[in-house]
């Protein structure tokens, strides 16, 4: 029996025709003798109704389990008014069986797959392929579908060519660690795979592709979380001859053109940020801004304040920063310590909280401010009786932080973030290096490859961290859903600034002398971005996790629980690799069972 139509597009038209449909058994139920099944493929749920005059076919009928898979054919005809179902789009018509086919039996499932989604996930990851039929993967997979076709149609429309780049290649510093796979042909050598074809895309602009794209899979070994896996998914862009304000047009039309196709219409010009402003107002460079609270610079309000944790700051070179949290000053004191433990662990020393009464700040420091000071505050913070004010003391950017993270936290806690909003950044003008504190080291704030301001350059010898390079995130709601940068061009540029992250010049020369040197054989300006198309899917959807819009992701601990990788491999593939384990003793029992 050949399926002439889908469940889910049977409709009142069809009232009258002969169809045969494929799927699986949804549900079934008997009721005064006629038997309902219900039936499921991709497209939705038609429902099927056995005559028991029609003795054969309803005898296979009553056999019918939960994911039996049947061909079915029979008329379709008007439900009668009693049994429309308004909430199925198929819901006004049902279809008279006459002939039955049963294409497979199926086991009993370990969960129902209408309710996939409330089970434990690790049974769902175990089970991936039965979660997949439930109709919220079906539909995330779909809206995954139609927003890379709408990212390949916008970028096609405007000359950009894809072009596949190599899994095997040499390893490439995004920060992450590498995944490597041994070399049978050349033993104890290793490949390493892409954290992203960042080193092959600049070479494809020396290579004269001009405008390049790729749906690109990249591979990092870093914990996970709900917004990171091990291998996700970039639309990774990189064009020659353009600047900053180029790729960022580009960027953010093109977010807007994806997402409208994933079903959702972001509004406005994205808002333009500074890294500088964004951290000073938001203590976050990629900040949520569907929370409308912003920071309130409070130096001159303390300028001459006799209050040693605010006025040794400010001696040092430090700022302080206050935030009003609206109707917030009935909080506990419990809550009010864990906001205090909450900024100390993002690095400040202390958060100082004020309760806004109608004439008084009632505080644990009060008493060691001035009343002018107090009220300065009031003022400046706008606040009114009922609010909580919070300060941080501390340099920058660790009193921004902090303040950003109590910020974030109080936001959701008190129901202050509007989530019916959709809110886009574009955050520039980020510094070239941080302070790596743990390494006592500078490192490069995105990658080695992005170029400094050229009016900046001569500061790369004296300053460098104040150098501000040409980098660039977006933002959607507090998520960086991409990340670019123009890049360096020249190869004495990239030698200084290899230099200045302390790269040794054999280093560089090994990992990335193929870059260098295509670099003299007249690489032309060029700059780039990557989207993070997994969180761009995961955000469409309403998912929480981009677990939820792969098909088959690894779990928390990075492992696929259905196909069982990793795994241990035998003996004559690691004898010829020439490999031997070297193994701690103790792990040996947790590898046994896992
Ligand atoms: P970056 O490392 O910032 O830049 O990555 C770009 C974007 O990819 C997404 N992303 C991830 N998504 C899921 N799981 C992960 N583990 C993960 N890591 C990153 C983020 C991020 O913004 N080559 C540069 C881009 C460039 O300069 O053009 C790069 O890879 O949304
Ligand atoms: P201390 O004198 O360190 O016990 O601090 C007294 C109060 O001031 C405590 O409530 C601290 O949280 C607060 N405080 C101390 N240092 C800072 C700072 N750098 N920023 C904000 N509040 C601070």
């Amino acid at each position: 029996m050949k399926r002439t139509h889908a469940c889910g597009e049977l409709r009142t038209e069809h009232i009258g025709q002969t169809v045969t449909l494929c799927g699986w058994v949804s549900s079934t139920r008997d009721h005064g003798g006629l038997t309902f099944v219900d039936l499921r493929d991709r497209e939705g749920i038609a429902q099927l109704v056995f005559d028991p005059s029609l003795e054969k076919v309803h005898a296979v009928a009553k056999r019918l389990r939960a994911e039996y898979v049947v061909a079915a054919t029979g008329e379709v005809a008007a439900r009668p008014q009693d049994a429309v179902n308004p909430n199925l789009p198929t819901g006004e018509v049902e279809v008279r069986v006459k002939e039955l086919e049963l294409l497979n039996p199926a086991k009993t499932p370990p969960f129902e797959i209408a309710d996939a989604h409330k089970v434990d996930e690790s049974v769902r990851l175990r089970y991936r392929y039965l979660d997949l039929r439930s109709p919220r993967m079906q539909r995330n997979l779909r809206v995954r579908h139609e927003m890379t076709r709408a990212t390949r149609e916008f970028l096609e429309a405007r000359g950009f060519i894809e072009v596949e780049t190599p899994l095997l290649i040499r390893s490439t510093p995004e920060g992450a660690r590498d995944y490597i796979v041994p070399a049978r042909v050349r033993p104890g050598a290793f490949y390493a795979l892409p954290q992203s074809p960042q080193l092959l895309k600049q070479l494809l602009m020396a290579s004269g592709i001009e405008k390049y794209y790729q749906m690109a899979r990249c591979l990092r070994d870093e914990d996970q979380r709900a917004d990171r896996q091990p291998e996700f998914t970039q639309i990774d862009i990189e064009m020659s001859f353009v600047d900053q304000e180029d790729v960022l047009a580009l960027a953010e039309e093109l977010t807007k053109y994806v997402f409208a196709r994933g079903g959702r219409e972001l509004p406005g010009p994205f808002t333009r940020l500074t890294y500088r402003e964004a951290m000073e107002t938001y203590g976050s460079d990629r900040p949520d801004l569907r929370l409308d609270l912003r920071f309130v610079s409070l130096d001159e309000v303390f300028a001459g304040t006799g209050f040693r944790g605010f006025s040794q700051v400010l001696a040092d070179g430090g700022m302080i920063k206050g935030l009003r949290v609206p109707g917030a000053a009935t909080l506990s004191r419990k809550e009010l310590d864990e906001l205090i433990s909450m900024a100390q662990r993002a690095g400040a020393k202390g958060l100082a909280w004020f309760q806004v009464g109608p004439e008084e700040m009632k505080s644990p420091i009060a008493k060691f401010l001035s009343a002018e000071e107090l009220t300065g505050l009031r003022k400046a913070a706008g606040a009114e009786a009922g609010d909580l004010v919070l300060v941080v003391a501390d340099k920058f950017p660790a009193a921004c932080e902090a303040l950003g993270r109590v910020r974030l936290h109080l936001g959701r806690k008190l129901g202050l973030v509007d989530e019916t909003k959709w809110c886009g950044a574009l955050v520039t003008d980020f510094p070239l290096f941080e302070w790596n504190e743990e390494e006592k080291q500078i490192q490069p704030m995105h990658h080695p490859f992005s170029s400094p301001f050229p009016e900046d350059i001569p500061l790369l010898d004296t300053d460098p961290l104040k150098v501000r390079g040409a980098l660039y995130d977006v933002v959607l709601n507090g998520v960086e859903i991409a990340s670019g940068s123009i890049r360096i061009h020249r190869r004495e540029v990239q030698e200084k600034v290899l230099s200045i992250i302390r790269m040794p010049e054999e280093e560089a020369e090994r990992r990335f002398g193929f870059l260098l040197e295509a670099f003299q054989y007249g690489a032309p300006p060029h700059g780039g971005i990557a989207f993070g198309f997994d969180r761009m899917v995961a955000m469409a959807c309403g998912e929480e996790s981009i677990r939820d819009v792969l098909a088959f992701p690894k779990n928390a601990a990075g492992v696929d629980v259905m196909m069982g990788a990793p795994a241990e491999v035998s003996q004559e593939q690691l004898d010829e690799l020439f490999i031997s384990l070297n193994l701690p003793e103790k792990e040996d029992d947790e590898r046994a069972s896992g």
